[in-house]
Order: C-alpha cells, then structure tokens, then sequence
C-alpha cells in the first residue's frame, strides 16, 4: 500500500486536495443511486486495493482513482426515465437493480415484475409490467447508454483524465459481452471500467450481505461478468486482514487519500472548485427533465441581483457557487415526486421539503464549501419565518440567502412544470410582488425585477401562455 497520502512539501496549510471535495460530493451520487452513504468512497477503497499488484503507474493510479470515486456522475440522468418506466421510485429500482443477476433473463424478468408500480393494485402491475417488458433489450440498452455517456461526458468537464470518461462509459460492461450498453467482450472492456464494474458490486454486496457472500458473488460471476484476473487479483487481497477488518467497521473520505498518488495530487484552487460546482449542478439539473438548466439559470440571476445590491467579487463567487447547488439535496428526491403532473400528498411534500437539509448535510463533507452551505441550504426559507427546512426568520437570512431564494422562486416560475407551463415575466413578477417585503426582501425582488428588465432586452425565448397558479405558497414549494 502506498505510504505517503500527501506531498506536504508542495502544499501549503490550508490547501485542500480535489480528491477530499469529490469524496465528498460523491456522497450525493450515492444518494441518487439510492447506495448508503460512502457508497463510491468504498468502491474507491476496493478498486485501488485489488489494483496494486498491477502495477500501475502514477498517471493511470491518478485516473483509476478519479474513476472509482466519480463512477456514478451520470446516475440522475436515467433516474426519471427509470421511475416513468417502471412506475415505481427511481431510488428502489437502482438500489434493487445493484443487488440482482440482471444479465440473467430470469432474474431479470422477477426484478421487472417486482418493481413495476409496485404496490399498486394488481391490474395496474400487470399493465406497467407489459410496458415494461415491451420495451425490449433496446430500452434497456438505452437507460444505461444515457446515464454511461452522460457520467462519461461530466467526468470530461471536470477535466479528469480522458481513460477515466472511459471507465465510466464501461462502468456496466461485462467480461462475456452479455453487459450494456455496448456489449463489450473481454479486453476490448477498457481495465478500468472492468475494476469499476467488479469493485462497485463487490462493494453493495459487502455491505448487504457481508464479506462472505460479497467474495462468492465474485467468485460466482468470475468470467461471466468480471475479468477472471481482477477477480483472482481480489482474492489475493483477502489475506490483508487488516485491509478488511477496516472496511467492514466503516470508513472515512480521508481514508482514500492513501491511494492517491502522492505525485498527481491535484489541488482544490479557486478555478477548479468553480468547475466542480458547475459539473455538479449539471448532475442535479439532470434529475428531472423539468429542471433542465433550473441551477444555472439562478446563479446567472443571482449573480446579477447580487452585483446590484452591491456584492464584491468574492461574494458574488460564493454566492454563485451557493446557487449551483442549492438543490443537491433534490438528487435524494424520487422522480415519481419532483415530475408528478398531480397535486402531492402529505408525505410527498414533507419529502420534498427536507431536500435543502440534504443539500446541507452533503455540502456539511467538503471542507471548502462550507461557507456556502448555509447560503444554499436557506433557499426555501422567507423572511416571515413561514419557509422551510428551519423555519428561519429575518433576523437570521442573510442577504445572500435572501437573494438566492428570490431568485430560485423567479426561475422556476418561469420555468414549465409537470403541473402547469412557464409564466410569462410580467405574472411571475405579479406574483412575487404579493410577497415582497413580507416573505420575500423588497430589495432583492428590486434587484431581481431590474435584472429580468435588463435580460429581456435581449432575451427573446417565448414563454407558453400560462394557467392559473392555484396556491402560491403551494406552487413555492413545488417548483423550486
Ligand atoms: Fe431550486
Ligand atoms: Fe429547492
């Protein structure tokens, strides 16, 4: 095992390693694939431990490493096909999916049977059961595509190595060519994607069903889905008691800093958290396709209403990164809740409104985010002490929070949702105004209505004619 975690000579106190702020985030994307938390942190734990006899070197350490921990970028953007398909949450199926054989047409067809609006009324199952199977091997083949091509395509703008984009493509290959969404064979699966495909089911298994039953699923699948060699590889490693004996008491991100390769350790700068907080955004503006584009779209708002009430550069960047993930904590959300055409139950909206206490305890793991944390996590609360998760009052939002919820409200009212289409400016503006000063900051709402005046100068996108809000307060909760 590597020794040295860090060159502490290259860095200076303070300094944070891109590999702690992606060991945290990827906590998100364990959310989203319905894993426990430290899901992709222990597949990391695993892939770099079976890999060390393969003598690798730095650079291909570094990506494998990168990899292994960021495999699930693409996780939410076949999540609200998923829960449309099968009619069930999209968190359940990935988590149940994780757990079966599903090459094996048996299993297969057990686990569509299981899933497909289940607990409904039986006519209902049978129905979406047929929709499902009707689908065919191509539907299925084009649920993993979307998510393999789209995490392949995230890893490449956070500027990871381009043999790390690959192993996420080949995330769900397997060794006989029976995998998805290419059917790739053998050695034509790219190394890494193969360590991905074996560490990150070795690693659901372990923690399901304990180290025994993780082994002999490997063993059992030993040239079927995984490379005979990593699988011979792993073994190997079962020796390493103390390896072992710490992964099944739990782990910690710091853990994982051992693997990285001392020499490629790249550094959290300004630049780099700045692409982090946009590539992320882009998973969480994935989730549903009624969010397309929602969290840049209020951190351009934002931005702008924040550079009027006066914000310095450094502000405006905090605020800005606040904004792009002021909904992190919605990847924990079922899709059959964020894209309901229907008004939500009770327990849906309880649901939906714990979203910023998620956005708040994943921000709460990367150390350099924090500051932004309660910024973000304050979206959906008002002035008058009526919003949510805490309920905070005027004396407690500070302005960038006020700032970030004015424009969040702003966005998605303007925005089409599954249960009306996008307001036209001059009604949104109508509408918050009834709030402004009470629940909403009469001078973010100024700034807002200046900077939609200045975009509509040039913004000429054609706004779907509007039907009536039925509750406001409702459609708040609802739509941001
Ligand atoms: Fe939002
Ligand atoms: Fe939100």
């Amino acid at each position: 095992m590597p020794t040295s975690p860090l060159d502490s000579a290259r860095r200076a106190p303070g300094d944070i390693r891109l590999s702690e702020v992606l060991a945290g985030l990827s906590y998100a994307l364990d959310l989203t694939e319905g894993q426990r938390p430290g899901h992709a942190v222990r597949t990391c734990l695993v892939g770099m431990r079976l890999a060390e006899p393969l003598g690798l070197d730095a650079d291909d350490r570094a990506a494998l490493f990168y990899s292994l921990l960021m495999k699930d970028l693409g996780c939410s953007s076949n999540a609200a096909r998923f829960a449309a398909l099968f009619g069930q949450h999209d968190h359940e199926l990935k988590a149940d999916l994780k757990r079966i054989d599903w090459s094996h047409a048996l299993e297969s067809f057990r686990f569509v049977a299981r899933n497909a609006a289940a607990g409904q009324f039986w006519l209902r199952r049978v129905w979406q059961t047929i929709g499902v199977l009707s689908q065919g091997p191509e539907g299925a083949r084009e649920v993993v595509r979307t998510r393999c091509e789209r995490g392949a395509d995230i890893a490449r703008l956070l500027e990871l190595p381009e043999a790390t984009s690959a192993a996420i493509r080949a995330l769900d290959e397997h060794w006989d060519g029976n995998g998805q969404p290419y059917g790739l064979r053998g050695q034509d699966i790219p190394l890494f994607g193969r360590i991905l495909g074996l560490a990150q089911t070795f690693e659901v298994y372990f923690t399901s069903y304990g180290e025994v039953a993780a082994f002999a699923m490997a063993a059992g699948r030993r040239g079927k889905w995984f490379d005979p060699a990593l699988v011979d590889a792993l073994f190997a490693t079962r020796v390493d008691r103390s390896f072992w004996d710490d992964f099944a008491t739990g782990t910690h991100p710091d853990d994982i800093a051992v693997f990285e390769p001392a020499d490629r350790v790249t550094l959290a700068t300004d630049d780099r958290l700045d692409t982090v907080a946009e590539a992320f955004a882009r998973v969480i503006d994935a989730k549903s396709p009624w969010t397309y584009r929602h969290s840049n779209g209020v951190a351009d708002l934002a931005v702008s209403m924040g550079a009027r009430l006066g914000f310095r550069p450094k502000e405006l960047r905090e605020l800005r990164l606040a904004a792009l993930l002021h909904d992190l904590g919605k990847l924990g959300v079922s899709n059959l809740i964020l894209d309901k055409p229907g008004k939500l139950t009770d327990e849906e909206f309880r649901t939906i409104r714990a979203h910023p206490a998620h956005t708040a305890e994943i921000l709460a793991r990367v150390s350099c985010f924090r500051h932004v944390a309660d910024v973000a996590c304050a979206h959906h609360e008002r002035l008058d002490g009526r919003g949510y998760h805490r309920a905070l009052s005027r004396e407690t939002l500070p302005l960038a929070a006020r700032i970030l919820c004015v424009a969040d409200i702003c966005d998605a009212l303007r925005s089409s949702r599954p249960y009306r289409e996008g307001l036209p400016t001059e009604r949104v503006l109508e509408i918050m105004s009834q709030d402004a000063g009470t629940g909403l900051d009469r001078d973010c709402y100024d700034a807002m209505r200046a900077s939609l005046d200045e975009a509509n100068a040039t913004d000429k996108r054609e706004v779907p004619a509007a039907r009536l809000v039925p509750s406001l307060s409702e459609d708040y909760v609802q739509a941001g």
